[in-house]
């Protein structure tokens, strides 16, 4: 039985720090299960989709020849490591989240990362669809106004222009999409401890999760 630990949570709520932080410490693998869905909407774009159009973005999600590598992410022989990061394709990615033959396309997918000796996953639903046998699931969160801030300093760390009130607006527009979306929905697991670290340091954060491990280990 591999263990998994899982961290959902709304966007930039550090979910992604947090989990290469813990499968480091762990030496566990980790599965970016955005990443995913952010390189289906990037394909579906590249090909002229319409993100909406269900029999026609599924069979992509399907078939993504989709390989992390180094820390890059690659699509066929494409570097999409930076494409993929790009605020347009994240709100394309919750368009087609939404979608419930997406999401059923890409559950084996996810499933195959699951390797010893372990694996942190990042997402909406690791805990609540892809993993609800996980001994350890994490629900983080951070006051929009934490997350849009954060999401500013990454943009500006990237030199990318933005401002933060229409970063607000978009991840809230994002996270009610996720909410109230019929498959999957973003909400903690009925098992999930909650953590909001809108006051944490990342570290803290870390040994919160590590503490709540090391409790959950049955030896
Ligand atoms: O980095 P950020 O949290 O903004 O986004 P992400 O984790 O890369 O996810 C992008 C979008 O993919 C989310 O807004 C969700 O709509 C969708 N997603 C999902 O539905 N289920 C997952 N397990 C992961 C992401």
């Amino acid at each position: 039985d591999v263990p998994v630990i899982c961290i959902d949570g709304p966007t930039a709520s550090g979910k992604g720090t947090l989990a290469d932080e813990l499968a480091q410490a762990l030496g566990f693998w980790v599965l970016d299960s955005g990443a995913l869905y952010r390189a289906t909407a990037w394909a579906a774009l590249q090909a002229g989709l319409d993100l909406n159009d269900e029999a026609a973005v599924a069979p992509l999600a399907a078939t993504l020849p989709l390989r992390f590598a180094g820390g890059q992410v690659y699509l066929g022989e494409e570097n999409v490591t930076e494409a993929l990061r790009q605020e347009a394709v994240g709100l394309g990615a919750s368009t087609v989240a939404a979608l419930p033959a997406v999401r059923q396309a890409l559950h084996a997918l996810q499933l195959g990362f699951r390797r010893v000796p372990g694996l942190v996953a990042d997402g909406r639903d690791m805990g609540t669809a892809i993993f609800p046998d996980a001994p350890l699931k994490v629900f983080l969160t951070a006051s929009a106004a934490q997350r849009a801030q954060r999401r500013h300093k990454q943009l500006i760390f990237k030199g990318v222009s933005a401002n933060i009130e229409g970063l607000l607006a978009d991840l809230e527009a994002r996270d009610l999409r996720d909410k109230t979306r019929s498959a999957s929905p973003l909400k903690p697991a009925q098992d999930a401890r909650l953590l909001d670290n809108s006051d944490l340091t990342i570290e803290a954060s870390v040994d919160q999760v590590l503490a709540w491990w090391a409790d959950q280990r049955p030896f």
